[in-house]
């Protein structure tokens, strides 16, 4: 975790003092006293806070100080000192190279996961694809027809103006509906790194509902909202909440594909709930959880579809742990899934 610059300061002044203490013990007491295998401990907190090379030269410094010891000492015998001196400077070492490969590892599984959620982006992008294009594409063509009318209005003998007005005034609407749907998208796409601050999740919703909209439609599925118009701001990162919430959607309608579509009814609850928190309830009427376990929907790779990747719900808790959140999933009364997910409330305290 990158502390502030003054944290960092104070650590390192800490640790320095770590080290005058382990000298003077070191120095003061008997060669058979082996102090500086303590180095390790001070290694192993800096890894934390220095890069790579930093901890090379305080591991050296540590090596060298430990070597300024055996030399100082006058007390015990020189041949235990030579050995305990040797051993502290081998234990110096080995922590140093394992702190270093611990630390490389760390940065890789960050990597990875960036990597992950960079995917999840562009396949929720992805799968939306077909109704963000119709999406894009109404507008445009109802702004077409528009345009044929109003020249056919202007072209009358005396032009229709005021109709022609009106007509305009249509493809102005029309054009401001398509540059939403962009906007939307672009919002979707967004952002490398996370940014956590507060937000509408009704809003959130909505506009993830906009998105999914022609796919919703396509396959029948009536939505039913249920908000809180009180909701507090969520504190999150909005874009890969809004990830979490098109996996949600997505996933209610492949569910919902083999039921009569009077049926296929899928409802999105806002509430605060207790600890200074707010969930988002996704409740479908689908095809349901597998009875047996209901929590493996969240194992990566673990899909019931031909064309499955079985990431979805798994990259969806990771993003929502990521934030604060969490989500569980549990059978609905009456048939159905249910999925529920919690983040915290923005109490407007700056969150670093
Ligand atoms: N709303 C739901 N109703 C029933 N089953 C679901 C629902 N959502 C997810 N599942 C099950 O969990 C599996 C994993 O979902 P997910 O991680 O989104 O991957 P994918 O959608 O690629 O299969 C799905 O294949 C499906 O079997
Ligand atoms: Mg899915």
């Amino acid at each position: 975790m990158p502390a502030s610059p003054s944290r960092r300061t104070l650590a390192l002044l800490g640790l320095g003092l770590v080290m005058a203490a382990i000298f003077a013990a070191d120095t003061l007491t008997d060669y058979a006293v082996a102090a500086a295998c303590f180095y390790a401990a001070v290694i192993l907190a800096a890894s934390r806070i220095l890069g790579p090379r930093g901890l090379v030269l305080l591991a050296a410094a540590c090596v060298a100080l430990t070597g300024v010891s055996f030399f100082l000492t006058r007390f015990g015998t020189y041949r235990i000192g030579l050995v305990n001196s040797a051993i502290g400077m081998l234990v110096i070492v080995i922590t140093t190279y394992l702190s270093l490969k611990m630390e490389a590892a760390k940065a890789a599984v960050q990597e990875a996961q960036a990597r992950l959620l960079r995917v999840a982006r562009a396949s929720t992008v992805g799968e939306l694809t077909t109704s963000i294009a119709h999406e894009v594409n109404q507008p445009l063509a109802a702004i077409a027809s528009s345009a044929e009318a109003s020249q056919r209005w202007l072209a009358q003998d005396p032009p229709n103006v005021d109709k022609a007005r009106q007509t305009l005034a249509r493809i102005l609407a029309d054009a401001h509906r398509a540059s939403d749907v962009i906007a939307r998208i672009r919002g979707l796409t967004r952002g490398a790194c996370p940014e956590r601050r507060g937000f509408d999740l009704n809003q959130a919703v909505l506009e993830m509902l906009a998105l999914s909209r022609s796919e919703l439609e396509q396959h029948a599925v009536i939505v039913t909202t249920q908000f809180d118009d009180e909701l507090p701001l969520v504190l999150g990162d909005r874009v890969q909440v809004q990830q979490v919430i098109g996996n949600l959607i997505l996933n209610a309608v492949d569910a919902m594909d083999g039921i009569p579509a009077a049926a296929r009814r899928l409802t999105l609850r806002s509430l605060r709930v207790d600890g200074g928190r707010v969930a988002l309830s996704v409740r479908d009427h689908g095809s349901g959880l597998p009875l047996e376990a209901p929590e493996r929907v969240f194992d990566a790779f673990w899909t019931t579809k031909a064309g499955g990747l079985g990431l979805g719900l798994s990259l969806s808790r990771s993003i929502l742990e990521a934030n604060g959140g969490q989500i569980r999933a549990e059978p609905a009364e009456g048939g159905g899934a249910h999925f529920v997910f919690e983040l915290p409330i923005d109490d407007g305290v700056a969150h670093g």
